[in-house]
């Protein structure tokens, strides 16, 4: 598994391109679906018509009398899965992932109840057509609004309380309002896809997307019961990832079971349509804010309510309350956070989950609350500007928010911005200014880097992590640049698989706090080796090919491990940004075109500014996208989404997107980590869909609390 250097790639740390830019530009970059291990068919699922119940009888003769098929597993005849404890089923109270073709029990409409195993494609897909099956249909739940009061409190997830509850109540400003977050479906440009092959009864590989090789491979060890280092999983490129792929889905359980059964490898590939039901979601939530200041515009209290889907067989959690709990310097803080069980697929985590969906109410009461303070709403959150951690009182490890707010109104012209709202109108359209706030969690964890110069002068690093997206290559690549006195070219950066050295999954913004530290410390470790093989001759910028050459050695190479940093026993740590965007709202019609958005983070120092600026990019149009268009809609009639395809599910497309102009504070994080870098992939989103709800507000006097803001609920 190797990542190629771009030899083209310009090698100034300010314009360096990604190091697979080109493979992946050219199609030569190969993802999951794209290996052709001898012997390969193809598995595709057949999808419970049903949301709730069980199946009566399932009819598989048809299909399998067609051309080329070669296996059909139902929970009639599937091998058990090991790792499916006996005893354990789907049913509430012993809850888990859920266990595919298990028994006949049906949680959820599109829950795999089949699938069939042929030597084409398109011979599979026929006869998956033509599986019958029957079922018991019982009474199904699958809407968040009218449920929301059926919840619990999930296990760790009890209310907060600072100081005194509901204080926001006796404020002489004040207001509580309802805000929604839809659904909102993972629809990255490659599918989820898994080939897998049995080598031997207890040897597995599978090529699988996944934001985490060497989590996946202790998962699938452990369902399988096989020894860790007897699973292989290869990532080595991922077409784009928001959470989806931090954990094993059931499909990828599903064509294990088919490679097994059919003594075959396995492709599956799911569909459109599949990645609505298998592979999670941004879970509808349902949330209610108070809050209240006094007439200067100090905020006295917060209490911020929130209930989120999840489904019957487990329990989901992530925290949409947090961002009330910790951004702004408020000293009665009160929130509750229940989940509802309903029968709907899991839902996961989704680029700032928890956050996105839990800035979007708090930082659209605020705009709410500025309008009755007649505050500005930065000069609002400047007012309320915490200088150490609201819930902890420790000191932060860093955090420059306010340079970040002077950034972006600079940056947007908020000088422009009118006090009232729909003052300013130009050719039937409505302009209006918004912002919102974000903030996430500054993680590191444990990661091991492999580092070998070569005769020929260039360093090869080797982790497990994945790359989902951000350029992460490129980042290592330019770390160890810096630290070896090397040009980036001669620095190739393999990733992608379970047998390179551990590397935590790519999630929770953390990889470039956690790889990155152990490639600068393997790359200090290395040069110190190399100047104790010269003693006292040694020079900072050593001559690697020569000093090896007079050793008479082919390579030199170390293996340095670094843990997760003890920053959090002193400091809270976290990335910040903040979103500033211009609309236009039309006056006949409800339309919302985006104008121009100037997106600021402080996470700490840029490592790689080309890859760091198109990765906020990325996140404000998921926001844009969050806030505008994005909604999985299901028929509560049958339990099923009737929008799961790229025609009726809206994403921004380039002509709903503006420029947006990605700033960075640019300063170091003295703590987490040697390089100074936090994480930036969340805080990019977090924050954004409230920016855009403040913003058309301001243009058009509209207050929209559910998104997306269609002109429906404009007009
Ligand atoms: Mo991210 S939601 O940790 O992929």
């Amino acid at each position: 598994m190797k990542t190629a250097i771009d030899k083209t790639m310009p090698s100034s740390a300010e314009g360096m391109g990604r190091v697979d830019g080109r493979l992946k530009v050219t199609g030569a970059a190969k993802y999951s679906a794209e290996y052709t291990p001898a012997g390969l068919t193809y598995g595709v699922l057949v999808g419970s018509t049903i949301t709730k119940g069980s199946i009566t009888a399932i009819d598989t003769k048809a299909a399998s009398k067609a051309p080329g098929v070669l296996a059909i597993i139902t929970h009639l005849n599937a091998p058990k899965v090991p790792g499916d404890q006996p005893g354990k089923d789907n049913k509430a109270g012993d809850k888990g992932a859920l266990k595919v073709f298990y028994d006949d029990k049906i949680c959820y409409n599109g829950q795999p109840v089949a699938i069939v195993i042929a030597d084409t494609f398109e011979r599979a897909q026929f006869a998956a057509s033509l599986v019958k099956a029957e079922y018991k249909a019982e009474k199904h739940m699958t809407n968040l609004p009218d449920n929301k009061d059926k919840g619990f409190a999930p296990r760790g997830e009890g209310g907060y309380k600072r100081g005194t509850e509901d204080a926001w109540k006796t404020a002489p400003f004040k207001l509580e309002q309802e805000y929604i977050v839809p659904t909102v479906t993972h629809n990255p440009m490659e599918l989820h896809a898994i080939i897998a092959r049995w080598d031997a009864d207890d040897k597995l590989s599978v090529w699988d997307k996944t934001q985490g090789v060497k989590d996946t491979q202790q998962d699938l060890a452990r369902l399988f019961k096989l020894p860790v280092q007897n699973v292989q999983v290869h990532s080595q490129f991922v077409g784009g990832a928001f959470g989806s792929a931090l954990r094993t889905w059931p499909h990828e359980v599903a064509a294990i079971l088919a490679a097994k059964v059919a003594k075959r490898p396995v492709k599956v590939v799911l569909s459109r349509a599949d990645m609505f039901t298998s592979v999670g979601y941004r879970p509808f939530t349902w949330q209610k804010m108070g809050i209240g200041a006094t007439a200067d515009g100090k905020l006295t209290g917060i209490t911020h309510e929130a209930a989120g889907q999840t489904s019957t067989y487990e329990d989901f959690t992530e925290g949409p309350t947090g961002v009330s709990q910790n951004l702004y310097a408020c000293p009665n803080v009160n929130t509750k956070y229940n989940i509802v069980p309903l029968d709907i697929a899991t839902p996961t985590w989704m680029r700032g989950p928890g956050e996105a969906t839990g800035s979007f109410a708090l930082e659209s009461a605020l705009d709410e609350l500025s309008y009755q303070l007649k505050i500005d709403p930065v000069e609002l959150r400047v007012r309320n500007y915490a200088e150490k951690d609201p819930d902890s009182g420790k000191p932060f490890s860093s955090k420059f928010l306010k340079e970040a707010y002077e950034l972006g109104a600079n940056h947007i012209g908020w000088k422009n911005r009118k006090a009232e709202p729909g003052l300013v109108k130009e050719n039937g359209w409505y302009v209006g200014y918004g912002m919102g706030s974000g903030m996430f969690g500054a993680y590191r964890d444990r990661a091991t880097i492999k580092a070998v110069m070569k005769a020929d002068g260039t360093l090869l690093l080797q982790s497990a992590v994945s790359d989902i997206g951000p350029g992460t290559g490129t980042a290592m690549v330019l770390i160890a640049a810096e630290q070896m006195k090397l040009p980036a070219e001669k620095i190739r950066f393999e990733l992608g698989d379970s047998s390179l050295p551990n590397a935590p999954t790519q999630g929770g913004s953390a990889t470039t706090a956690s790889v990155g530290s152990a490639v600068y410390k393997a790359c200090a470790d290395l040069k110190e080796k190399f100047q104790k093989l010269v003693g006292n001759g040694g020079t900072d910028n050593p001559d690697y090919p020569k000093i090896l050459k007079e050793h008479n050695l082919a390579s030199l190479d170390v293996t340095t491990e670094t843990d997760g940093g003890n920053g959090m026993q002193t400091y809270a740590m976290n990335s910040w940004s903040v979103h500033f965007v211009k609309v236009l709202v039309n006056a006949a019609t409800g339309v919302v075109k985006i104008d121009k958005v100037a997106c600021v983070a402080d996470c700490g120092r840029i490592i790689s500014p080309k890859t760091a600026r198109s990765q906020v990019i990325g996140g404000a149009i998921g926001g844009l996208g969050m806030a505008l268009m994005e909604e999985s809609v299901i028929d509560h009639r049958y339990g099923s989404y009737i929008n799961n395809n790229f025609a009726d599910y809206h994403v921004p497309v380039n002509a709903d997107i503006p420029q947006i102009d990605a700033l960075f504070v640019n300063k170091p994080d003295p703590v987490i980590n040697p390089m100074g870098a936090k994480g930036m992939a969340e805080i990019a989103l977090i924050g954004m869909a409230a920016a855009v709800a403040n913003a058309v507000y301001n243009a058009s006097g509209k207050r929209v609390r559910e998104l997306p803001i269609t002109p429906d609920k404009v007009m």
